[in-house]
C-alpha cells in the first residue's frame, strides 16, 4: 500500500473529493449503480478514506482541525449518498407500481377445459351399476387369440364370423391372433382365472371388418356381463337386464327377449328395448309412424342367453353343478338410445360441439 499522502487533507482537496462524490451521486441513473458509487466515494480506497489515513502523518497539533474537516466532508458525502438512495428507491417504487399494475377489470383469458369422452363416462357409469350389485369389472386384451375369441366360445371351425370379411386378423397369417370381435372372450378368461361364483362386467373396445356408416363402425365398444353360479336361470338374466335397462334409460323402460342364436349361449336371445322415441305406441293400431323403430315399437340393444354347457366345459366349469347367463350390448348404441344420437360417426370425429353438451364429468 502506498504511503499516506498528507496533501489529501488540504481543504481544497477535501472539497474537491466532496464535490466529485456529490456530482457522481446526483448523476446515478438507478439503484443498480449505487454500490459501485459507494465504493468509489465512501469505500476504503476513496479519497476521503485515504485522507483520514493521512491524519497520522500530521503534527499532533494539526490533527484535530484536519480530523474535523475530514469528518465534515465525510458526513456531507454520506448524507448525499443516503439522500440519493432514498430518491432512487422512490423512483423505483413508482415505476414498479406502474409497470406491474394489474387491471382487475380485464376479463380473464380462459384456457378451454377438456372433457372426457361420453363413451368413456358411460362405460364407467355402466360399471358402477354392476359394481353396486356386487359384481366385479373384468378386462381382457384387444389383440386376442382365436381360441378365446372363437374356439372356447363354441364357434365351429367354419363359422362365418371367422371369415376375413367379418374379422380383422393380425399379421402374419397363421399367427392365431385377431382383433377381438366382441367382449365375449373375457367370459372365457374370467372362468379360467376366477373362483366360482363369478359376477363380472367387462366394458371394452371391439373390432370388426364392418364399413363405417350411421349405425356401424369398424371400431366400437361393447359391455359384456357374465354370471356363473349354482341355480342360475333365465329369470335371473331377465331381472338383471331389466335393472340395467332402468339404470340406463329410466324406470319403466320395458325390455323384450326375442329368440336368437349365438354359439356360446343356449338358449340365446336378442334383447330389445321399447322404442325410446314412440314408447311402442307406433306399433299399436292407429299409432303415428315412428322413424326410429320403423314402427315396430322395439329396437335391438344386444344379445344374451344362458352360457352354453360346452363353453362351461371348455373353461373347466362343471355344467352339472353350475349354470350361468351372459349378455353383450353395444355401448355406442346405448349412448345413441339415451341421447337420441342418430349417427354413430359423431362419436369418433372429436368435434367438441358434439361432445361438450354431454357435460364435463370428471
Ligand atoms: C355379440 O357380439 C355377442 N358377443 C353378444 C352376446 C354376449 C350374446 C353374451 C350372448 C351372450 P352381436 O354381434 O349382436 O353380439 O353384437 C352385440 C351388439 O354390438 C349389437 O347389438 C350392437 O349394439 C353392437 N355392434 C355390433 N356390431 C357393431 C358395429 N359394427 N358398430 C357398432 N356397434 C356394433
Amino acid at each position: 500500500m502506498s504511503a499516506p499522502d498528507p496533501s489529501l487533507l488540504d481543504p481544497s482537496a477535501l472539497e474537491a473529493a466532496r464535490d466529485e462524490a456529490l456530482a457522481a451521486f446526483a448523476a446515478l441513473p438507478s439503484l443498480d449503480e449505487l454500490p459501485a458509487a459507494r465504493t468509489a466515494h465512501l469505500g476504503d480506497r476513496s479519497p476521503i478514506a485515504l485522507a483520514r489515513r493521512a491524519l497520522g502523518t500530521l503534527p499532533t497539533a494539526d490533527r484535530a482541525d484536519a480530523g474535523k474537516r475530514v469528518n465534515v466532508v465525510l458526513q456531507a458525502v454520506q448524507a448525499a449518498f443516503d439522500a440519493r438512495r432514498v430518491e432512487l428507491e422512490a423512483d423505483r417504487d413508482a415505476r414498479v407500481l406502474v409497470e406491474e399494475a394489474v387491471d382487475v377489470t380485464v376479463l380473464p383469458g380462459r384456457l378451454p377445459v377438456g372433457a372426457r369422452h361420453p363413451l368413456t363416462t358411460l362405460q364407467e357409469r355402466i360399471a358402477d351399476v354392476f359394481v353396486a350389485m356386487g359384481w366385479e369389472v373384468a378386462e381382457g386384451p384387444e389383440v386376442e387369440h382365436e381360441w378365446f375369441n372363437f374356439d372356447a366360445l363354441n364357434f365351429g371351425g367354419d363359422h362365418p364370423a371367422r371369415e376375413m370379411q367379418d374379422t380383422l386378423f393380425v399379421a402374419p397369417e397363421g399367427s392365431g391372433l385377431v382383433l377381438r370381435t366382441h367382449t365375449s372372450p373375457v367370459q372365457v378368461r374370467s372362468m379360467l382365472t376366477r373362483e366360482l361364483p363369478i359376477y363380472v362386467v367387462c366394458p371394452g373396445r371391439t373390432f370388426r371388418a364392418d364399413a363405417l356408416d350411421a349405425t356401424h363402425s369398424p371400431v366400437f365398444s361393447q359391455v359384456e356381463g357374465l354370471c356363473v353360479a349354482e341355480g342360475i336361470t333365465m329369470a335371473h338374466l331377465r331381472g338383471t337386464l331389466d335393472h340395467f335397462a332402468a339404470a340406463m334409460f329410466g324406470e319403466g323402460m320395458r325390455t323384450r327377449l326375442r329368440p336368437s342364436y349365438f354359439p356360446f349361449t343356449e338358449p340365446s336371445a336378442e334383447l330389445d328395448l321399447q322404442c325410446f322415441e314412440c314408447r311402442g305406441v307406433s306399433a299399436e293400431p292407429g299409432g303415428e309412424p315412428c322413424r326410429v323403430c320403423s314402427s315396430e315399437g322395439w329396437i335391438e340393444w344386444g344379445g344374451c342367453g344362458m352360457v352354453n354347457p360346452a363353453v362351461l366345459r371348455a373353461c373347466g366349469v362343471d355344467p352339472e353343478r353350475y349354470s350361468g347367463f351372459a349378455f353383450g350390448m353395444g355401448i355406442e348404441r346405448t349412448l345413441m338410445f339415451r341421447h337420441g344420437v342418430t349417427d354413430i360417426r359423431d362419436f369418433y370425429e372429436g368435434d367438441q360441439r358434439f361432445t361438450l353438451p354431454f357435460g364435463m364429468e370428471a
